[in-house]
């Protein structure tokens, strides 16, 4: 087993770590980006509630749950790995170095993105999940359906507030930068770089990184304006 904790001290192996937990974690925003659009269904958070009962009982659901806060640990350990890695390797900066014409702005800051995305998370986290797993939440009963805990009704309420709707779509501005980068990245660290496909994989990063987290900002900005009405 030395090679593979050579292979994970290595800083392509390390890369390696950090692309496919990235890429995990990019299948979970989508799975997460069309769950979440079911507290638009009109039905008093039935479906969503139905739908949060489902993930939360289904044993395949839980394993990738599981998966899901391991990438997120592993990603970020790695990150700190990374970065410390090049820092020790690389502490004079260059005499002559146009940082901003070698390398875009999102590139440059992936560690500044990925810790917005980090304190969103946390703030996020706390307010749905640990309240989901270890808080009280109320019960609503559905007709002929049985009975549920009402996590729409503790999401609805939070998308009252300005200012936590605003945290969302700061953080999304955030993760949008942070995908623009990483999702490229993660392909070209794969060795998945091809004079037809790269083009493509760019695209759809792009746009990847625009629609997932616009529909992410959109959610709590419609319930907020809804919750004027
Ligand atoms: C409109 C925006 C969002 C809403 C309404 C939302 C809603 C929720 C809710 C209700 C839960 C608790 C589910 C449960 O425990 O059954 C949850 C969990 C979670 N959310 Fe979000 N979320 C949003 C955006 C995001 C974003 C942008 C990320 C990541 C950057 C994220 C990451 C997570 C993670 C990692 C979990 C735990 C998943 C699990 O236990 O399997 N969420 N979210």
């Amino acid at each position: 087993m030395s090679w593979l904790t050579d292979a994970l001290k290595s800083s392509l192996g390390r890369k390696l770590v950090m692309a496919l937990t990235g890429l995990f974690l990019v299948l979970f925003l989508v799975g997460h980006v069309l769950g979440n659009l079911l507290l638009f269904v009109d039905d008093g958070g039935q479906a969503f509630n139905e739908y949060a009962r489902f993930m939360s009982t289904t044993p395949a659901i839980q394993v990738l749950s599981l998966l899901t806060y391991v990438s997120i640990i592993v990603h970020v350990f790695y990150s700190i790995l990374l970065s410390r890695h090049n820092r020790q390797t690389r502490p004079v900066p260059y005499a002559v170095n146009d940082a901003s014409a070698n390398s875009l702005w999102p590139s440059r800051n992936m560690g500044i993105l990925g810790t917005i995305v980090l304190i969103f998370l946390v703030i996020h986290l706390k307010s749905f999940w640990y309240e989901m797993k270890f808080g009280e939440i109320p019960m609503v009963n559905y007709d002929g359906v049985g009975e549920f805990k009402d996590l729409y009704s503790i999401v609805a309420e939070a998308f009252t507030q300005w200012w936590y709707v605003a945290i969302y779509v700061v953080a999304m501005f955030g993760l949008a930068f942070h995908l623009s980068h990483g999702f490229k990245s993660a392909f070209q660290t794969l060795g998945l770089s091809h004079k037809k496909y790269t083009p493509l994989i760019e695209a759809v990063g792009l746009w990847f990184a625009i629609i997932v987290p616009a529909l992410f900002a959109l959610i709590p900005l419609v319930m907020f304006i809804q919750s004027l009405a």
